[in-house]
Formats: C-alpha cells, structure tokens, sequence
C-alpha cells in the first residue's frame, strides 16, 4: 500500500543521510564471523554506515525468517516478587505497588481472547517466587490452557530462577519455551545492578538456561541496554554470549529508570533515552546477522521510548511481538519501568494497535501458528 510506504520513509527520514558510507565498513559488514573489536565498531555505526547496517540487517532478516510476525499473548501473571534487582520498579524492597496475583479465571479468559484472535502463543510472566503453591498454581494453568485451547497455544514461561524439579513439571504440563534475561553478560556489572548475594547469583542464572535447554524448552534470554556503568564493550560481549549459549530467543530492550529503585540515582550519568533507544536498535539488527534464524523480540521497552520503536525493531530484525493480555486493572502495579506503554488499552485495544504497527513495517501476522525459532529445529537431531 501506497500510504504504507510514505509512512515508512516518514519514519526512517531521521536516518537517511547524504555522506557516502565507507569502503571498510562495508568489508566489516560482509565477514562471515565478527570479533569482540567488529561488534563494538559495528555498534558505533552512525550515518550512511547505520543506515546500511540496517538495510543489511533486514535483508537477512527477509532471508532467514522471512517477514512473518508471531504474536505471543503476554499475561503479567503476578508482581509478587523475592528479589531485588536495583533497576526494577516491582522489587521486593518497593512497597508502592498492590501485590496481586491475576485469577486462574482471568487467565483462561486471555487465554481464550488468543485462541479466537489467531494468536498462536502465550506468554506468563510473573516476579519470582518458587514456593509450592505457586509452582502448582502455575502447573494447573498449562493444564488448563492446553486443554481450553485443544493444544493449539504455545506456551512461554518467564518465571525467573526455579528448581530443576519445577522446569520440569511445567515443561511436563505443556510449557516449552522459558525465558530468562542475563540482564547483562558481564559478571561484573551484573553485581553493579543486583544485589551481590544467593538470591542473585549470576553462575546460578547461566545455568538455570543451560538446564532449561538439556530439559528440552526452546531457550530464551536477553539484556537491557544503556544500563549504568555499561559501555558499546559490554554490550559486543552480550552479543557473543547469546551466540556462545547458541539461545533460540532473545528479548532485549532500553534500560528505562524507575524512581523507586537504588540504580536511579545514576539518572545523570545515563545515555540519553534517544541513544539508548539507537543502540537497542543496532543491537537487534547485529544479532539478526549473527544469529539469522532465531527469534528476536520487538519489546515494549523500545515503544516506551520512540512511539514507533516497536516497528523500528521489526524493520531491522526482530519477529516477535507480544501483546498485552493482562487485566487492565492489574498494569498500573506492573510497572517495571516508567513510561511503560499500553497501561489503559484492553487486549482489542492493543490487537487494532499492533495489527497496524505491523503492517506499517511491512510485515503480516503470523496467525495461529507458534511460530517457534527456526533455530531451534535446526538444532534438534
Ligand atoms: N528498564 C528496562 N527493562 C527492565 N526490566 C526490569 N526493569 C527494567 C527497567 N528499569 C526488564 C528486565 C527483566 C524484564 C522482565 O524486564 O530485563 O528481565
Ligand atoms: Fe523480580 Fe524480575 Fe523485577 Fe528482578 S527484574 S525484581 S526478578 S520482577
Ligand atoms: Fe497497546 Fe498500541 S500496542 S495500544
């Protein structure tokens, strides 16, 4: 459509530039494997080389997993949580927001609103909390979800840390995909952002990923960018992590400040939001070209920052959307970080909004399809 395009060159006119790309880039753009030193440069890109870093990007994209979105319908299950990271707005050691716990009921309604939207999947996501109750809580939900649902919706846990046991039993009752963010790669700056002590250990954090993967799910990570203290080298290194852990999904976004968390006084010394929002998009397009065929999320944490980030990502690699299935009356107390979009817009609401969104970056939906990482299949014997 006519209009479309004249959208799309509104949307990208900030980065056309006149100056002519340079030749090393371009040779830097084509190598096959890219070093620690590459990957920092490539993320420096600015210009013409940004530009062309984009367009290649989305050309792999195009080749590899063609321009299918699939939606995955995200319940923010629960906000209760045992932790305390220093950037998140539902740490435990907040006491602002209402504690809740969506209803089994509420559930199985968003649960249905996907099935008859055409969305193929689900995501639950929840703080963290690894008592009995709640590990049998959430069990009973993928049972019943399979069930509503025929075994049509794929499911997705982010449910933190748990126990073998418990990736097990939720893997038994038909969740297969489990995401877990590294939060950042570097073992150092990850205990700048998180407390230093059992409940936030970072060897316990890469090995909950690598049990889930000998478990059998289709693994998931991710990071946040322009955090405190992190740098262009910092971010290179998460690029090679995701490739070194071979993940089948990564969900990545702009680190957002939250006034009620410890890392909010580094407020000052951050990238300003519209770098942070630049580089998340650089970082999208650089694990499309080194992971073709995995999933890459174009995460809210990008559209709380440019109204139209979440098209952005999908133009430059990303192929997973999820929109927004919990209870509007729950969001308010779901705010991980500030500006967080869609807090009074329903699951239609969003739908319309998204449905759009896509289109105008030239992409369809995938309906009624998992959708699961091409990477994934690829691996499995
Ligand atoms: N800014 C951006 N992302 C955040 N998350 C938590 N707090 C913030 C924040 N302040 C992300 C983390 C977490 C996911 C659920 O939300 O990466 O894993
Ligand atoms: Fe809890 Fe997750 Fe927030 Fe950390 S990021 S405090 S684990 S909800
Ligand atoms: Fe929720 Fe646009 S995605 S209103």
């Amino acid at each position: 459509m006519v209009w479309i395009d004249v959208l799309n060159r509104c949307i990208f006119a900030s980065e056309r530039h006149t100056e002519p790309m340079s030749e090393s880039f371009e040779t830097l753009l084509q190598k096959t494997d890219f070093s620690h030193a590459d990957l920092v440069t490539l993320l420096s890109a600015e210009g013409a080389d940004k530009t062309r870093l984009f367009t290649h990007s989305a050309a792999i994209k195009k080749l590899y997993v063609g321009n299918k979105v699939y939606f995955r319908g995200l319940v923010e299950l629960s906000n209760i949580c045992s932790k305390n990271c220093f950037y998140c707005g539902i740490r435990a050691g907040n006491s602002k927001p209402e504690r809740y716990m969506v209803t089994e009921d509420e559930v199985l309604e968003a649960a249905r609103f996907a099935l008859e939207n055409g969305y193929g999947s689900m995501v639950l996501q929840s703080g963290e909390r690894c008592d009995e109750r709640f590990v049998d809580t959430v069990s009973g939900l993928l049972h019943k979800i399979k069930v509503l649902s025929d075994g049509k919706l794929g499911i997705t846990l982010s449910m933190g840390e748990q126990k073998e046991s418990t990736y097990r039993e939720w893997f038994a009752n038909g969740a297969h995909r489990y995401l877990i963010r590294i939060e950042t790669s570097d073992r150092e700056l990850y205990y700048r952002i998180h407390p230093h002590d059992k409940k936030h250990d970072f060897d316990i954090r890469i090995q909950a990923l690598n049990t889930l993967r000998e478990i059998g799910y289709n693994v998931g990570s991710g990071v946040m960018i322009g955090l405190p203290f992190q740098t262009l080298e910092h971010l290179a290194g998460d690029l090679l992590f995701f490739r070194q852990l071979d993940v089948d999904m990564v969900g990545m976004g702009p680190y957002i400040e939250h006034e009620d968390t410890p890392l909010f006084e580094f407020k000052d010394q951050l990238w300003s939001r519209k770098t942070r929002f630049d580089v998340s998009l650089k970082m999208v397009a650089l694990l499309r070209i080194i992971m073709k065929d995995i999933n890459i999320a174009a995460t809210t944490a990008m559209q709380a920052i440019d109204k139209q980030g979440r098209e952005k990502a999908l133009k430059v690699g990303a192929n997973i959307i999820m929109p927004n299935l919990t209870p509007v009356k729950y969001r308010e107390d779901y705010l991980l970080y500030e500006d967080k979009p869609c807090l009074d817009e329903d699951a239609s609401e969003c739908r319309n909004c998204l449905e759009a969104r896509i289109h105008m970056a030239g992409d369809e939906i995938g309906f009624n399809e998992w959708g699961d990482s091409k990477h994934f299949a690829r691996r499995k014997p």
